[in-house]
């Protein structure tokens, strides 16, 4: 069922008048455009907390031992099931990648509530038991003893492995599985809850093959996150890094001076790497993978990388490359798909208002023929959609803790411009009323981009994988457990950036 709020907003919708005026009364932003929503603000907001809190829960809902329905079927206690969705397509399993994502997220909220939250903390220790036995299955990728199996891409729900052909090995999975444990440990840590050597052995036993496959395969090829390319690539490669720099700091804490020089060494020669590799000067972005004639390159995997390794590592998201990169990816999606044009005429024709300020569906990347469960052309995914609106929320906290001038570039107007038009100053002080006009606007445009989750997510607030890029309807597995993590941790980004923007507001 939909919230009242949101029946009403439809009826709202219809006059201008009362959208334009309830949507500058909430933010206070007397000298900004009007939203480019299709309700008023206050609606967004609010289906935005509902929203936020359900796919929570939802997550939750799809990890054994804590979500209803699914000790019937043996999922083992602490895994997390990518959908329940089993036939077309069959996604009853639980991947590395996704599970070790939406553990992140939970760890997160575990830490925002200073690890008080006791359901929380059972259900990671539970992961983390469950992890310490999956690795040591032996699996079609290989084993535990030489590592190699570390890099399988999922099991089956019941712990065991998965013996059918699939692209593999991925070595994301590794890293994204040590991030979020080890960001458990350091709540823990901090909120004086356990000593940090008490983590010894769940750092030996767990932590440190991970971190061992990556320090010593990081360079290797291996299918991508979208499970489809056997190449290097920038979202590995960077959820890699973050597990060494992570890896790095608790070694340290636990006095393993010898290990923390090894992953320190590995991560430098990562971000070397890195930076001398991705960036693509003659096509003015970040390639995804580093081999991949057949496509341009572009890919959300680069923004859902940064969100979740952090934007401090190699390209922070106001760098040049991430800017174009972020201006090239939103303006191809927001020109292939006909519910994207639609969303922009349909506001338009309301608002006075510039087509390249208004939020639009994102898919993988453009050359994508994945439908979610066949191949025929692909369509807007929820969770890259969250994931951009989660960069633009943290590009406006960036650039309001900025101390230098903001330089616009010849690559980085067509980005800028947007916002501030093309006839904007080229060099624009922390202080130019303009510049926090900026912020404001790069936040709106995130509110952009979760609105367009709003309109076509279930009236009950669920999630699939993708929405079509025709008719908006939600296709591919249902109930996505990835889908709900994303959302959820864009909001919290969201949250943050108007704490720290707030004296903009005000
Ligand atoms: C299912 C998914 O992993 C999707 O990403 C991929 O395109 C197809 N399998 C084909 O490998
Ligand atoms: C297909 C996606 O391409 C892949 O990234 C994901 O891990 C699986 N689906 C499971 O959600």
């Amino acid at each position: 069922m939909k919230p009242l709020l949101l029946i009403y907003a439809n009826i709202i919708t219809a006059i201008p008048l009362v959208l334009f005026e309830t949507g500058q009364k909430v933010l206070g932003l007397f000298d900004t455009s009007p939203p480019a929503l299709t309700v008023p603000y206050n609606v967004l907001e609010e289906w935005i907390e509902w929203e936020r809190n359900l796919a929570f829960d939802r997550i939750i809902r799809n990890i054994g031992g804590y979500g209803d329905d699914l000790d019937d079927d043996n999922v083992a206690k602490g895994a997390v099931v990518a959908s329940r969705s089993k036939v077309d397509p069959d996604y009853f399993y639980q991947w590395t990648r996704d599970s070790g994502i939406a553990i992140d997220a939970l760890t997160t909220k575990y830490d925002d509530g200073g690890g008080r939250n006791e359901t929380l903390r059972r259900i990671i220790e539970d992961y983390i038991q469950l992890v310490s036995r999956i690795q040591r299955i032996e699996n079609p990728s290989g084993d535990f003893r030489s590592l190699d199996g570390l890099g399988e891409p999922k099991f089956l729900v019941d712990g065991t492995e998965f013996n059918r052909p699939w692209g593999r090995p991925q070595r994301d999975g590794p890293a994204l599985r040590s991030n979020a444990i080890i960001k458990f440990i350091n709540s823990q840590v901090q909120n004086n809850i356990s000593a940090a050597d008490s983590f010894i052995s769940t750092f030996y036993k767990v932590i440190k093959p991970d971190l061992d496959y990556v320090s010593t395969r990081w360079d290797k090829p291996g299918f991508d996150i979208w499970e489809e390319y056997n190449d290097i690539h920038y979202f590995t490669n960077i959820v890699q890094l973050r597990s060494l720099v992570s890896g790095n700091r608790l070694t340290q804490l636990l006095g393993l001076d010898e290990l923390a020089l090894q992953y320190h060494r590995q991560a430098d020669k990562i971000r070397q790497f890195m930076l001398s590799n991705y960036y693509d000067p003659r096509r003015g972005h970040i390639m995804e993978s580093l081999h991949n004639d057949h496509r341009t390159g572009l890919d959300a995997a680069v923004f859902i990388g940064t969100s979740l390794a952090g934007s401090d590592l190699v390209f922070s998201v106001e760098n040049d490359t991430m800017i174009t990169t972020l201006d090239k990816l939103i303006e191809d999606m927001s020109r292939r798909f006909a519910i994207n044009n639609q969303r922009i005429e349909e506001i338009t024709d309301k608002k006075n208002i510039d087509r390249r300020r208004i939020g639009v569906g994102i898919g993988r990347y453009p050359e994508d023929i994945y439908d979610g469960v066949g191949f025929t052309l692909g369509n807007p995914w929820f969770l890259t959609t969250s994931y951009i609106s989660q960069t633009l929320y943290t590009l406006a906290e960036q650039l309001a803790h900025r101390a230098k001038p903001l330089v616009i570039t010849g690559d980085t107007i067509s980005f800028y411009s947007r916002f501030l038009g093309t006839d904007m100053d080229r060099i624009i002080g922390s202080t130019d009323p303009s510049y926090t006009r900026l912020i404001r606007e790069i936040i709106r445009f995130g509110d952009s981009f979760l609105d367009v989750i709003r309109e076509h997510c279930a009236t009950d607030g669920t999630m699939s994988e993708q929405f079509n890029r025709n008719n908006g309807f939600m296709q591919g597995a249902s109930d996505l457990t990835w889908s709900y993590s994303a959302f959820w941790s864009a909001t919290r980004q969201r949250n943050q950036t108007l704490n720290k923007t707030s004296y903009i507001y005000t």
